[in-house]
């Protein structure tokens, strides 16, 4: 049992309640993390906000540098947003130079979230940053939708999933996640086949397709077409995809997709979840990690429950 401050952001109280999780190789102090590419490298982020996390996963990159798509490449939509960010990053050699000394620094996980146009490339970006200080993790994202090459192709065939996996599997001892896409019929068969080439946890889900049109301009709001959805638009479609994932598979499964509040969080704890991830509500509210942090352990305290490990889940493997 360790001493959790609840709300470091909110208020000074401190319960005695144990929120720390084991996911895929990692011990985090608690099951909330920040989403891929919704805090960028999280080197401007208000320490507060640090104070909450379970863990941060990086925005996605490439062996080389990216400049990612033209603007615009973000749309509001009904209880969501439309992303094509198009993956813009520094590459692997600025990660190493410029970012991950930070997280040498850090008292939590830094997950970096992976991405290539083949398996190889996969396998050579994870073991370019294998060992570099500061990371403690891959997340595989085989479901990017903002991409030409890649991204949603390997998401959506169990064997190129797997290759991918595997890939990355044989360059590293560290921590192997795999970002599940929502893109899919069967979202138990891809995950069965990550686990069998060697994941340590799934991520469910990354962004559904969608598209938006200006009425004006008679033509997609984003210069790529179609973009990602995210935010509470998403979150029952989320909730029933990690489930479904959760059930299929015995490694842990990480849930995400539209959690603003710990309530949002305790739907997919509940639905068979180890931990989750927030990413679009910190768009909208700076503090959000933090506050579903603080929503969980205070579900528990009320429902008389020591630990996260407590909680009962529903999870029939039927
Ligand atoms: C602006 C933006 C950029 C994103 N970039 C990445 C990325 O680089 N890699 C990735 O795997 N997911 C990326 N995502 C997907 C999120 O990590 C998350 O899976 C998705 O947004 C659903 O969660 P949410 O509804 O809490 O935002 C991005 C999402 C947004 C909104």
């Amino acid at each position: 049992m360790v001493d959790v401050a609840i709300a470091p952001a909110l208020c000074d109280q401190r319960v005695s309640i144990d929120l720390s999780v084991d996911v895929g190789g990692l011990k985090l102090r608690g099951p909330v993390m920040a989403a891929s590419g919704t805090f960028g490298y999280g080197t401007e982020v208000p320490l507060l906000e640090r104070l909450a996390l379970g863990a941060m996963v990086s925005k996605g990159i490439f062996l080389r540098p990216r400049a990612g798509s033209r603007p615009p490449r973000i749309v509001e939509t009904p209880s969501g947003m439309l992303n094509a960010i198009g993956l813009q990053g520094p590459g692997v050699d600025g990660l190493i130079s410029d970012y991950a000394p930070q997280w040498a620094q850090w008292d939590f996980p830094v997950l970096v979230n992976i991405n290539g146009e083949s398996a190889d490339e996969y396998g050579e970006l994870a073991s370019r940053l294998d060992g570099v200080p500061g990371i403690a993790g891959f997340e595989i994202n085989i479901s990017c939708p903002n991409v030409e090459q890649g991204g949603l192709y390997f998401g959506n065939d169990p064997r190129a999933a797997a290759a991918v996996t595997e890939a990355v599997r044989k360059r590293t001892d560290l921590p192997v996640w795999v970002k599940l896409t929502p893109m899919v019929t069967d979202i138990g068969v891809i995950a069965r086949a990550c686990e069998a080439a060697g994941a340590d946890a799934l991520c469910a889900v990354n962004t559904f397709v969608g598209m938006s049109i200006d009425l004006n301009a008679r033509q997609p709001r984003l210069s790529f077409r179609t973009g990602g959805l995210s935010g509470p638009a998403i979150r029952p479609l989320a909730v029933h995809l990690a489930h479904q994932a959760a059930r299929a598979v015995s490694i842990p499964v990480v849930g995400i997709g539209g959690i603003m509040r710990g309530d949002d969080a305790l739907e997919f704890l509940i639905a068979g979840c180890a931990a989750v991830q927030v990413g679009t509500a910190t768009f909208v509210n700076p503090r959000a990690i933090a506050q579903v942090h603080d929503g969980i352990a205070a579900y528990l305290v009320s429902h008389g429950l020591g630990s996260l490990v407590e909680l009962p889940r529903y999870l029939p493997k039927d």
